[in-house]
């Protein structure tokens, strides 16, 4: 299957990230054609600092690779390294209708937190990502839960297109984890973890042992001291079970058995040890690209160049069925 997703580089990347994204990309690179991309173009609809935007993807791409994901195997890029993402963005906006950008319920989030700077590239940033997807007629976009409507909507862009010119795009479809799909931030959680919010709501995957022992320690739980799983009542507990879930690969009854009669202290002690091991390569890993930033350089050179190829194939077509 063609397969694509990508993260911004904005923030810090964090766990949300790599259990509901970044773990499922590792699943598929074996047997289906991957590309995953760095999206800068979408980072900057929002206000960022254009001097560190540079060393934000390059930080990205180290968390791709030490994640384990392939250069050779899959195409891995920067967005803007390819033009034809914003030619085909355009061209998608002349068939997509305000109203359906409007109604995005991540453009009325971020619009209402960044009200001072609401620019029309945040209102079209959905339109970008389904060029991002059309280009390479993917089939299946691997994201968290928040990106399902995005998703949704580059289907729909795609099926339009398709009605008034011809058959030209693959319907794409979104592919979320069963459990994982929306990890909670860590001191409120009934709100997503998110790269935005402050440091203690959320694990960076280079967060240092300390970092993540306070976290973890000091992170909301509910009423009570049992270990059990309830995301309306418990949502706290819940999320935390779902982190260690993931990272132990137990299933939350094996892990509410294991945990029956301890309380939420020690259970935190577990996970926060779990989150250290697991999280050790990405600390270790991110200075030795750091002291090679070639490496890097020259991968994303070579996935720019497998990704145009493929783009411009797609924008002929597309250009030939709208009379361009
Ligand atoms: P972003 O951080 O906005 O670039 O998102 C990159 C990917 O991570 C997207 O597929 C999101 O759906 C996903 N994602 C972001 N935050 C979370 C979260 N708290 N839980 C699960 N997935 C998330
Ligand atoms: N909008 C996505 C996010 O914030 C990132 C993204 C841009 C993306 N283009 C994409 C994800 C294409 C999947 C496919 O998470």
């Amino acid at each position: 299957m063609k397969i694509f997703s990508g993260i911004q580089p904005s923030g810090e990347i964090h766990l949300g990230n790599y259990l509901a994204v970044i773990k499922q990309w590792l699943d598929l690179q074996s047997k289906n054609d991957c590309i995953f991309c760095i999206v800068d173009w979408h980072a900057i609809t929002v206000p960022y600092d254009p001097k560190i935007l540079q060393q934000k993807i390059k930080e990205v791409a180290a968390i791709y690779l030490t994640a384990g994901l392939s250069p050779k195997k899959n195409i891995i890029f920067t967005q803007s390294a390819v033009k034809e993402h914003t030619e085909l963005a355009w061209l998608l906006n002349t068939i997509t209708p305000i109203g359906d950008l409007q109604r995005m319920t991540q453009f009325k989030e971020k619009s209402a937190k960044h009200i001072k700077n609401v620019c029309a590239g945040l209102l079209n940033y959905p339109v970008l990502m389904a060029a991002d997807i059309l280009l390479y007629q993917t089939e299946v976009v691997p994201v968290g839960q928040d990106q399902k409507q995005h998703v949704e909507l580059a289907r729909e862009i795609a099926r339009r297109f398709n009605a008034r010119f011809g058959d030209t795009f693959t319907l794409p479809q979104a592919r979320i984890m069963k459990i994982g799909a929306k990890i909670m931030s860590l001191t409120e959680p009934t709100k997503k973890m998110s790269k935005s919010d402050k440091p203690e709501t959320c694990i960076g995957l280079f967060d240092t042992p300390e970092q993540i022992k306070k976290k973890i320690a000091s992170a909301t739980t509910d009423s009570g001291q049992e270990i059990k799983y309830n995301p309306n009542e418990k949502p706290g507990i819940s999320n935390l079970l779902t982190i260690h879930s993931l990272l132990s690969n137990k299933t939350i009854k094996d892990l509410e058995n294991e945990f029956t009669g301890q309380n939420y202290q020690t259970f935190k002690q577990k996970l926060a040890e779990l989150l250290i091991e697991n999280l050790e390569p990405f600390r270790n890993k991110k200075s030795e690209f750091e002291k090679n930033p070639a490496i890097i350089d020259k991968i994303l050179a070579n996935g720019a160049s497998r990704a145009e190829k493929i783009a411009q194939e797609t924008m002929e077509k597309v250009r030939l069925a709208m009379g361009l």
